[in-house]
């Protein structure tokens, strides 16, 4: 069954989804079409390119995309395909360097995209050439560092794609004694046979977590069990534009001690503890280390896990990459160790909660080619929404508000013109 462009009533209602969104491919394309080449998608961080002449291969969607400093000191995001003849001009994650040139027939590019220089050049008398330059995502910009792009000549602003939940970027930069985090700790890749939309809709998933996470929380004496139980006064958040966030500041508070949501405490982390009172006052600072790094879904890609983020690629209907990384706070060596550490032991090769989930999206992606029944029931916690003080939608810990609101927005995007 393929909709119509403008119409996916008949396969999105308010509490179920159609089974065929995640498995038939011309959804998928239409997807690239009206999402991933037009909305803001996150693409990287400026500090993953702090000098001129960095750059470092990113991607929107299945689209490979060098994302430079260039000379002018801009970030840029460029296309990785030669005007000439098609060839890919970049050919390594990342480096440093003033100008690409393309394997093929040498022809050179600034790392703004111009062309600089093509060989032979008698061959060329007489043609203008200016214009065949490498293509470039027409809108770049950034929020506290975080750099998104938007195939879209036009449309909202970033700040108005992301607004409030911009405001859990700045929370979790705001635990940075500095007030920056760094992307420096490299990234691993998870490659999962299952659509996007799975991935997407599990990060905000807060009803999973006691039973597909149950053997890390038994070995793990984390705590983190209990934020996700039926007594938990963690909350769901629907920040509208697809954004959707486990809040779990309600859990932290009641507890009421720092770092407890990081599983550490004040002693074992004394340099961080003084550089944060240093830089915020001890009571701005205790209240930042109480609440802890935020969870948070910004669609379509970029998930902040706490300790980490995971870059989420579409590639086929049926293929999706997790680009995850450890964040790093500026200024904190310390945490930084153990949050590299966290992020191994949760999420690296050998690590106990993603390969959890992971097999759990494969399994969902084979049970959705079954004929029967058709629909995807989405349903939990409708009775128990609620607004919060600032308008937001909210819902239990546990219940299906995010998804909702994902699919809200999803269905606005595919079928506006
Ligand atoms: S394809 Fe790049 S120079 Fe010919
Ligand atoms: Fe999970």
């Amino acid at each position: 069954m393929t909709p119509s462009a403008r119409d996916l009533g008949h396969l999105i209602e308010a509490d179920r989804v159609h089974g065929s969104l995640y498995s038939d491919t011309a959804i998928f394309e239409q997807e690239l079409r009206k999402i991933w080449y037009r909305t803001w998608v996150y693409v990287g961080h400026e500090s993953e390119i702090p000098n001129t002449g960095d750059f470092v291969m990113k991607s929107i969607g299945p689209q490979p995309i060098i994302m430079t400093r260039s000379s002018a000191g801009a970030v840029t995001l460029l296309l990785n395909r030669c005007p000439h003849r098609g060839n890919q001009v970049c050919t390594v994650p990342k480096g440093n360097a003033r100008t690409f040139s393309c394997p093929y027939h040498n022809w050179t590019f600034a790392n703004d995209g111009h062309l600089t220089a093509f060989a032979f050049p008698a061959g060329y008398s007489g043609q203008d050439m200016s214009k065949l330059g490498l293509g470039r995502v027409p809108r770049v910009a950034s929020h506290r560092g975080f750099v998104f792009g938007s195939f879209a000549a036009d449309g909202p602003s970033l700040a108005e794609h992301l607004g409030g939940a911009a405001e859990t970027i700045d929370r979790l930069c705001d635990a940075s004694p500095e007030g920056e985090i760094e992307i420096t700790a490299g990234f691993l890749q998870h490659r999962v046979r299952a659509n996007w939309k799975f991935v997407i809709e599990n990060e905000t998933d807060g009803y999973h977590p006691a039973f597909v996470h149950s053997s890390i929380f038994s070995v793990a004496d984390s705590g983190i069990g209990s934020l996700y139980g039926q007594k938990s006064t963690a909350l769901t958040r629907d920040y509208g534009n697809g954004h959707t966030e486990v809040d779990l500041r309600p859990e932290f508070r009641r507890l009421g001690r720092p770092l407890a949501w990081f599983g550490t405490t004040p002693e074992r982390m004394a340099g961080y503890v003084a550089r944060m009172n240093a830089a915020r006052g001890e009571k701005k600072a205790t209240e930042i280390m109480i609440d802890g790094a935020p969870h948070v879904m910004i669609f379509p890609n970029l998930f902040i896990a706490e300790i980490q983020i995971f870059v989420i690629q579409a590639r086929a209907v049926d293929d999706t990459v997790q680009h995850v990384t450890a964040l790093q706070l500026k200024g904190a060596a310390d945490i930084n160790r153990r949050l590299r550490q966290q992020t191994m032991g949760s999420v690296g090769p050998a690590g106990l909660l993603l390969a959890d989930d992971s097999e759990m999206y494969e399994r969902t992606q084979r049970g959705v080619q079954m004929r029967d029944p058709e629909w995807l029931f989405i349903g939990r916690g409708r009775h128990r929404e609620r607004l919060d003080e600032h308008g937001y939608q909210v819902a239990h810990a546990t219940d299906e508000l995010p998804q909702r609101g994902i699919w809200r927005h999803y269905r606005a995007l595919m079928e506006a013109a």
